[in-house]
């Protein structure tokens, strides 16, 4: 089993699991239009925001492939939950993994994003022991697109019109980073 030390403290904020007391702050992220506007899921209600925080309060150590990290992105300075992080371990064989990310969009532009996925690319390569870690996203999804870059992931694949997701045909963007090309010390 892999469990990461946690929470994981950056400069400006604190990623930690997932509690009950988050569901207000998940409820003002996750029912958000804006935020679902390039993923395949839809704005939820209360009811759904507290059933997925439940089920991810123990999203916190991989035992194995298919196995989550998911955490609360916290402001350290207010202490409001603004977003959330995942890192997917995809397969054990090929040690792929996959991180997914989240801020409301009163927080957006602010460099959030990229401050709290860079310590996800950390857990990915060191702890893990991944060889290649990837962000997929909608090509529309400018601002992902920046984040990933931010991190110093490679821009691999523009696949066109390759899914079919809210009733159009949409084209996928991978990004990649390989273990050697990681520049750890900076995370
Ligand atoms: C993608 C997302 C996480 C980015 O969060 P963020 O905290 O604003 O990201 P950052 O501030 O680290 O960087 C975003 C960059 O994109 C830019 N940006 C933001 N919105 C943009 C837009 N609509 N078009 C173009 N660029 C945009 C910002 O200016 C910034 O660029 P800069 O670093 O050159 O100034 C956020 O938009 C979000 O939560 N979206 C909804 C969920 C989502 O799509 N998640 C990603 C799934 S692949």
């Amino acid at each position: 089993m892999v469990k990461p030390a946690l929470p994981i403290e950056t400069e400006r904020l604190r990623l930690r699991p997932y509690a009950a007391a988050d569901v207000p702050d998940l409820y003002a992220l996750e029912s958000h239009p804006e935020v679902h506007r390039y993923l395949y899921s839809e704005p939820r209600d209360l009811t759904q925001v507290a059933e997925r925080a439940s089920e991810r309060t123990d999203w916190v150590a991989f035992h194995a492939e298919g196995d989550q990290l998911a955490l609360v992105v916290e402001l350290k300075e207010t202490r409001e939950v603004i977003g959330s992080v995942l890192l997917h371990w995809v397969s054990q064989t090929h040690r792929q993994g996959e991180i997914g990310y989240t801020l409301h969009p009163d927080h957006h532009g602010k460099g959030y994003a990229s401050e709290a996925a860079a310590p996800l690319l950390k857990v990915g390569f060191e702890d893990l022991g991944l060889h290649r870690v990837v962000g997929r996203l909608d090509g529309r999804n400018t601002a992902s697109a920046k984040v990933l870059e931010k991190l110093g992931m490679r821009r691999e694949a523009h696949l066109v019109q390759n899914e079919f997701v809210k009733g159009e045909w949409t084209d996928e963007v991978v990004y990649a980073l390989l273990a050697s090309e990681w520049s750890g010390a900076s995370s």
